[in-house]
């Protein structure tokens, strides 16, 4: 925090619709200053496929500079299929900024608003909340840019170190024991692997259990992934938090986003001991960039997050009601009927901005 009490945050909007799911966020933040004692910094800096189309690097280190001093990082999103590294790989700023600043929590809420149909059947009576857990500085994602291929193999290894699954498995741990003090019912914390086949797998859930001796008020349990997939579609109000491998968690929370209405609904944050990175789970949609089409509800609540990891961090109470106020203001925007063209209504990124910052 800077001389004036500002905190201070670094905003990368990215690629695609990344800028146009940031600018409502910002001005949700700007309404926020201006009705609390909170005060914000912004500084914007460039990271993504069109700045290595300009430059040949991913993100200058300015960038790099620049989150290291800021309180937190607000990330549009990042890459575009059409750019790529010489050998056929994407531009992912994003995945090097969780490696830099050993971000190795990746936490992933799924909340089914009312008023937002989900494809699963029961879901709109019973709910869904719940909240995926990747570990995003190893697992698969390890080998990132270290793969070995030769004209007749491909070989990719995947990491699981002590240091790193202790620390996931106890902040874990303590969202599901926060989640449990803020009247969750027949909460818990799932493991989610693949020990039946992988000694790997075996080595991450023997460390799960003894984290799970630390936490004895949590119900700690395990699933296999496999079958964690299909208790998903089929129960996912049987869920509380889970807490996977990097790649199985990367494809898990794009499944929990569809549980709740698409990839626009679902936020997410990158959090380590010291830094963290607020984003969409979604991408840059090259689909619909520059339509005025894209959700921009994924990208508000990660400012919504990214309120409560500052009030947490900070001690600061308004912080964390100004996040509060925020999620409040779109349950509203949702239960009055907003319905965006994500899934199949005619609200664009526009009225959405302008319901939400109406109701707060
Ligand atoms: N964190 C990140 O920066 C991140 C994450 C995933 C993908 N990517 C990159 O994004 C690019 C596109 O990837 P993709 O197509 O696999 O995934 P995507 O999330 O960008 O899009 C998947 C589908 O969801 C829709 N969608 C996503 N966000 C939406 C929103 N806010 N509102 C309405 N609809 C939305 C898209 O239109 C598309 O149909 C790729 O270059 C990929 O590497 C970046």
């Amino acid at each position: 925090m800077s001389a004036n009490n500002a905190l201070h945050i670094a905003v990368l909007g990215g690629d695609g619709i990344g800028p146009e799911v940031m600018a409502p966020a910002l001005e949700i933040l700007r309404r926020i200053e201006a009705t609390t004692d909170l005060k914000f910094r912004f500084t914007e800096a460039p990271a993504g496929a069109s700045h290595y189309k300009e430059t040949g690097k991913s993100m200058p280190d300015s960038t790099i500079r620049l989150c290291e001093e800021a309180d937190a990082i607000l990330l549009g999103a990042c890459g575009l299929p059409s750019v790529r590294y010489p050998d056929n790989t994407e531009i992912a700023p994003q995945i090097e900024l969780r490696m830099i600043f050993d971000l190795y929590a990746g936490v992933r809420p799924a909340r089914l608003i009312p008023g937002v149909r989900s494809t699963i059947v029961g879901a709109d009576e019973k709910g869904v909340d719940l909240v995926v857990i990747r570990e995003s500085t190893e697992g698969l994602f390890a080998s990132m840019g270290k793969g070995v291929v030769t004209d007749s193999e491909a070989r990719e290894t995947m990491v699981i170190t002590r240091r790193t699954s202790e620390r996931l498995f106890d902040f874990s741990f303590r969202l599901a024991e926060r989640r449990k003090a803020r009247g969750k019912a027949n909460g818990g914390l799932t493991c989610v692997d693949k020990a039946n086949v992988f000694k790997a797998f075996a080595f991450f859930r023997e460390i799960f259990d003894e984290s799970a001796k630390r936490h004895p008020n949590v119900k700690a349990d395990h699933l296999y992934i496999d079958a964690a997939a299909a208790m998903l579609v089929k129960r996912p109000w049987d869920f509380d938090v889970m807490v996977t491998e990097n790649m199985f968690g990367d494809i898990l929370s794009d499944l929990t986003a569809g549980l709740i209405g698409g990839m626009g609904m679902a936020p997410s944050a990158d959090i380590g001991d010291r830094y963290a990175v607020f984003q969409p789970c979604h991408g840059t949609a090259p689909d619909i960039m520059g339509q005025g089409k894209a959700n921009p509800t994924a990208m508000i609540l990660s400012v919504a997050m990214m309120l409560d990891w500052l009030a947490d961090k900070h001690g600061l109470e308004s912080a964390a009601e100004a996040g509060e106020r925020i999620e409040r203001a779109v349950d509203k925007v949702y239960a009055e009927g907003i319905k965006p063209f994500e899934f199949g209504g005619s609200n664009g990124t526009a009225d959405v901005a302008k319901a939400v910052l109406a109701a707060l």
